[in-house]
């Protein structure tokens, strides 16, 4: 078998990816180890910001996002009992961000691959990469009982943070940068109605949660709990009061309340390998980097880390230029410590370490005060979280 670009893994790096090229003319084959049902029934975070709207506009598969998709212009920070709206909207010349699960993304970018004629081989195994140092680098696989050997000019590890990609890559030729956090997020889906219209980002002295939503009708909600924490010990209620006890104002809230539809527990770790390429090998999205959740950033840097890439393979087979290819990881990175810097800031600011000293309460009580009194600050957080145009 032979194509342009062999693409490993069909999340939204490799089937953006895969959309992308397919609008150039250039051909490529996409390998998920997963099944189509597994893929799309994920369930992941759900925050797009204006440029990752635009682009999927451009590259014609948002039709369903532009109806369904929820629009919003602002979001809440909540602590001290009290909420405080920022007018991301206002801050930022009229930039919004939409609300959209990343697996309604991937069902539509998958629909829309198949019904172009495009390659997508799910459940394959023993995906192994080889010769990437050369210039028809290729990717052996099983798939139907059968091996297949993939040559190419160029492969793309989309294969998220627990791929084989990464791994191809000799580890003398790589930088690791790695923090972990001592918290992770229960997550849970709820048949219940959204009880604000916008997102709530709440630093309670019980811990961080954050109010989210799917659809006029499904809620989103997370919790601050122990990293590996047992999901076992988290009955509906004990969820349901641990979640109301947080986002309690003086004034009074209740959040609404419903059947719970998904559960999971979310690892916070933030991670970035450099540089995200070695020969014919580029990897992008979560294969290169992780971000903890609170800035909502990985679908979208992802994204951005494919949309650098598709731009670069097209210039190589428009003129032959590899210049482009060989900047990749450097345009990458550009953005990626900047998100990095922005997801641990968020995350540093909103959540309870075990064992905060009060001193460093203080300081994130008047670090959170500054951002919703400050124009500056504010304004700072607005246009990360929208999305920088350029970095
Ligand atoms: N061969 C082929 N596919 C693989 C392999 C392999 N050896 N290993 C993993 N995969 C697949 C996974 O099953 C998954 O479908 O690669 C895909 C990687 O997708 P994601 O993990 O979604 O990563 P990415 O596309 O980079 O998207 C990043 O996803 O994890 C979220 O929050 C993150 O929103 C961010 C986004
Ligand atoms: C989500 O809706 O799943 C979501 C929203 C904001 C975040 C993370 C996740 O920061």
């Amino acid at each position: 078998m032979e194509t342009q670009v062999a693409i490993v893994g069909a999340g939204p790096a490799g089937l953006v990816l895969a959309r992308l090229l397919e609008r150039q003319g250039i051909d490529s084959v996409v390998l998920e180890v997963r099944s189509r049902e597994y893929v799309e029934g994920r369930v992941r975070a759900g925050v797009l910001e204006q440029r990752t709207v635009d682009l999927l506009t451009e590259a014609g598969v948002a039709d369903r996002l532009q109806r369904e998709g929820m629009v919003h212009a602002g979001l809440e920070l909540r602590f001290g009992g009290r909420g405080h709206r920022i007018d991301l909207s206002e801050l930022t010349g009229g930039r919004t961000i939409t609300v959209y699960g990343q697996q309604e993304v991937v069902k539509d970018l998958i629909a829309a691959r198949l019904s172009a004629g495009g390659a997508l081989r799910f459940a394959v195994s023993d995906v192994e990469l080889a010769e990437v140092e050369s210039e028809r680098p290729a990717v052996r696989f099983r798939h139907d009982g059968e091996a297949h050997e993939l040559r190419c000019d160029a492969i793309a590890g989309c294969d998220g943070f627990h791929g084989i990609c990464r791994a191809a890559i000799p580890p003398g030729a790589l930088t690791v940068y790695e923090r972990e956090y001592p918290f992770a997020w229960l997550g849970i889906l709820a048949r219940a109605r959204p009880s604000s219209e916008e997102l709530i980002y709440a630093n309670h002295p019980r811990g961080f949660a954050l109010h989210s939503m799917r659809t006029p009708e499904v809620t989103r909600l997370y919790l601050q709990c122990e990293p590996g924490e047992d999901l076992g010990a988290w009955p509906d209620e004990r969820i349901w009061a641990e979640l109301q006890a947080r986002f309690e104002l003086t004034e009074g809230f209740r959040l609404n309340e419903g059947e719970i539809l998904d559960r999971g527990v979310t690892p916070m770790r933030s991670f970035v390998v450099e540089p995200m390429q070695h020969g014919r090998l580029f990897l992008a999205g979560d294969a290169a980097h992780i971000v903890p959740p609170t800035g909502a950033k990985g679908l979208n840097l992802a994204v951005a880390d494919v949309e650098v890439l598709a731009d670069a393979l097209s210039a190589f087979y428009r003129d032959g230029d590899e210049r482009r290819l060989a900047g990749y990881s450097e345009r990458c990175l550009r953005r990626v410590w900047r998100v990095q810097h922005f997801s641990s800031w968020m995350t540093a600011m909103l959540h309870r370490p075990p064992g905060q000293d009060p001193f460093e309460a203080q300081l994130q009580h008047s670090q959170l005060e500054y951002v919703c009194r400050s124009r500056a600050a504010a304004t700072t957080l607005a246009e990360n979280y929208v999305g920088l145009a350029e970095v």
